[in-house]
């Protein structure tokens, strides 16, 4: 997989130099009205945006394997084919405030798709409330920086859910349905994903891992039906879906093949395992020392302990040298209970020497 395998040697080249500065920015809100129709949802925003859109597509085309070009073609030609709704709706507005080729919207969804490095934390506090903390680390930082906005999805009025994510991206890497769940996922890289990902779009019924997120925070109602919701979709990639609900012991990380879950990793307060702990690599096994994200994080929330969690010292473990590293283009807390906690941070660490 080649974006990850350069990402991975960028991250070596940087995790040398641990010393951050850091300071941090509240990125943007923005609501985006879901009683619109699909292709005038994100107008507003896109207005805003759309050079960086540009911008960043440029760069995007420039790094991304050679392959992946002619498969977002593909699916622009037959793209109400491939697409389902309200996705292909959403993305055909972009396009057209944005003035760019549907191909062009297509492979930039894609690679956001399928480049994420990442930690995610589920976990419970002494009280018994459930609590996730994210880092989101991408390889085109700069510019994400720049396009990275809170959404809050309307419905009614009312909040229906909230997300962290790039202007110009339909999909969900990150979000929080107030009073039921919160989710995150972390890229699980199983090799060949562009072999496959017209394999699995040509068969239909998958999804591409980003619009599940956003489907189950669109519909499942609680943190057992969010579970059950990914655990029986067929996606086009694999997988970690961190789940955090709103009730004593529901954590969980879940690793997905496409098919379905491999393994539901729960939490376990009562014998001693209040947190859990998801980089990029399944949880039963041991990271490379190339990329160590898992021990820095674990001994952090070990340090910070189970009777002293609260959004800054959160923030803190967010910040532990090489859980936040230059690719690091966002920090999240979030508490699904108390969905007014929900934080975000768009991180800017340099490094001192
Ligand atoms: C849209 O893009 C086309 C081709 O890139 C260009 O000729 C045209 O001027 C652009 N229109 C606007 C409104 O930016
Ligand atoms: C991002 O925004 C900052 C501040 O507005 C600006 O200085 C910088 O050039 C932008 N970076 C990119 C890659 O657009
Ligand atoms: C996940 O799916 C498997 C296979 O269909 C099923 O046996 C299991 O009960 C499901 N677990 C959850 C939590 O939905
Ligand atoms: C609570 O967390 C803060 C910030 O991480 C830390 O400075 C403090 O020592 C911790 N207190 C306890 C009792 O663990």
């Amino acid at each position: 997989m080649a974006i990850s395998r350069l990402t991975l040697v960028f991250f070596t080249v940087v995790s040398i130099c641990y010393a951050f500065t850091d300071n941090p920015t509240v990125p943007p809100v923005f609501q985006v009205d879901l009683d619109l129709q699909p292709s005038a949802r994100w107008a507003h925003i896109i207005q805003k945006y759309h050079q960086i859109v540009k911008d960043s597509h440029a760069v995007i085309r420039s790094k991304v394997p050679e392959k992946l070009i002619p498969i977002a073609e593909f699916i622009a030609a037959d793209f109400d084919n491939l697409l389902e709704q309200p996705y292909a709706d959403e993305l055909r507005g972009i396009a057209i405030t944005a003035n760019m080729s549907l191909g062009d919207i297509v492979l930039t969804n894609l690679v956001y798709d399928i480049s994420a490095f990442c930690t995610s934390i589920t976990m419970q506090d002494a009280h018994g409330q459930i609590w996730h903390a994210r880092n989101l680390d991408y390889g085109f930082t700069d510019i994400l920086r720049n396009l990275t906005i809170r959404i809050d999805f309307m419905k009614n009025k009312k909040v229906s859910y909230s997300v962290v994510t790039y202007a110009g991206y339909v999909g969900v890497l990150t979000g929080q349905r107030p009073h039921a769940f919160a989710i995150t996922l972390d890229e699980r890289d199983q090799g060949a994903w562009y072999d496959n990902l017209l394999v699995a779009l040509l068969e239909r019924k998958v999804k591409p891992v980003s619009f599940l997120i956003r489907d189950t925070l669109a519909q499942a109602k609680d943190f057992t039906a969010a579970l059950e919701m990914i655990n029986s979709t067929v996606t086009a990639a694999e997988g970690y879906f961190i789940v955090s609900g709103t009730n004593k012991g529901e954590g969980a990380v879940i690793t997905k093949n496409r098919v379905g879950a491999n393994d539901i990793w729960r939490l376990d307060p009562s014998n001693g395992r209040w947190f859990e702990v998801e980089t990029n690599y399944d949880h039963w096994t041991s990271p490379p020392a190339s990329d160590n994200r898992r021990a820095p994080a674990i001994k952090s929330m070990n340090s910070m302990g189970q009777s002293n969690i609260t959004v800054d010292s959160l923030f803190n473990v967010l910040s532990t040298p090489l859980v936040l590293n230059k690719k690091t283009t966002y920090s999240v807390v979030m508490s699904p209970a108390q969905p007014e906690l929900m934080k975000v941070l768009v991180r800017h660490p340099a490094t001192k020497n």
